[in-house]
């Protein structure tokens, strides 16, 4: 990734007040910023970290976007989950090269580009999502990220109980949706012994309903917990805890299948 910019890809602009600008570059085009215009051509051909400066003086710097600047900035259908949850969701569900992982539902596909990214090429996500409209956004928001669908996702429109329906096997079942609880019961025959659930709920009476739930479906081990984020301003003059944080986002519920009665 050392590689100059070439067009095609995305680039962030980040401005001396740390403001982001995240679009892809075409040769040619012209960017609008708040202080002026700038041209793709001047970042095309050139190494990241390069300055860039607009028309009326304001002087940029130029990288690829990392994983999580994507997922801010990407058109929502759903409401995203947060880079600040993506990892932990991605460290305690341990889904790891080559799982094959059930997903649902699929919202705006940030949840489903950090699962395809840690199982790789050898691994396998199925995605369900009820919506035509949130799926053919995940699609859009997943195919710019990695430039394709990438061959380890399997997106589908519908209910993620239709999975009980089928054949295949699942070591990982990730949930972020309302009602995990519903799907339980069905989707417990497609899961390895073993296999870790991650749901991904935002309010307390879900987790309460999820977590009665769980022993009645076959799931042991279960545990509950949030993931705060407080950012930090650091400056030669004071050293303190920035005033806004985002506060709430949502609970990570873990459990494992159990063994069968
Ligand atoms: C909060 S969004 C998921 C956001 C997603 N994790 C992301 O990071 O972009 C919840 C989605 O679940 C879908 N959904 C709800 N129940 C479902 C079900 N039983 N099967 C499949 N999708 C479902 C909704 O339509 C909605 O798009």
């Amino acid at each position: 990734m050392s590689a100059p910019f070439e067009a095609g890809e995305k680039v962030l602009l980040i401005d001396q007040r740390d403001r982001t600008h995240l679009f892809s570059l075409r040769a040619g085009a012209t960017y609008h910023t708040h202080a002026g215009t700038l041209a793709h051509d001047d970042v095309i051909g050139r190494p990241e970290g390069t300055r860039v400066t607009t028309a009326r003086g304001m002087v940029f710097a130029a990288f690829r976007p990392r994983f999580a600047d994507f997922v801010l900035k990407m058109p929502r259908g759903a409401q995203v989950v947060y880079p600040k949850d993506l990892g932990p969701i991605v460290v305690y569900a341990d889904v790891y090269p080559g799982a094959r992982v059930l997903e649902a539902g699929t919202g705006s596909g940030a949840l489903t580009i950090a699962l395809c990214r840690a199982v790789g090429e050898q691994g396998r996500v199925v995605s369900y999502e009820l919506r035509e409209e949130h799926l053919a956004q995940a699609l859009a928001n997943v195919e710019s990220f990695f430039g394709k669908i990438p061959d380890q996702l399997e997106m589908r429109a519908g209910d993620v109980t239709d999975a009980a329906a089928g054949e295949e096997r699942f070591d990982r079942l990730v949930l972020d949706l309302a009602e995990p609880w519903a799907p339980l019961g069905a989707l417990r025959a497609v899961l390895e012994p073993g296999a870790v659930l991650c749901a991904y709920l935002p309010t307390t009476i879900q987790v309460h309903q999820l977590v009665l739930a769980l022993p009645r479906s076959g799931f042991l081990h279960i545990e509950t917990f949030e993931v705060l984020k407080r950012g930090w301003h650091v400056t030669e003059r004071s050293v303190r805890p920035d005033h806004r944080m985002i506060g709430h986002t949502g609970f990570l519920t873990l459990a494992r299948v159990g063994p069968e009665d």
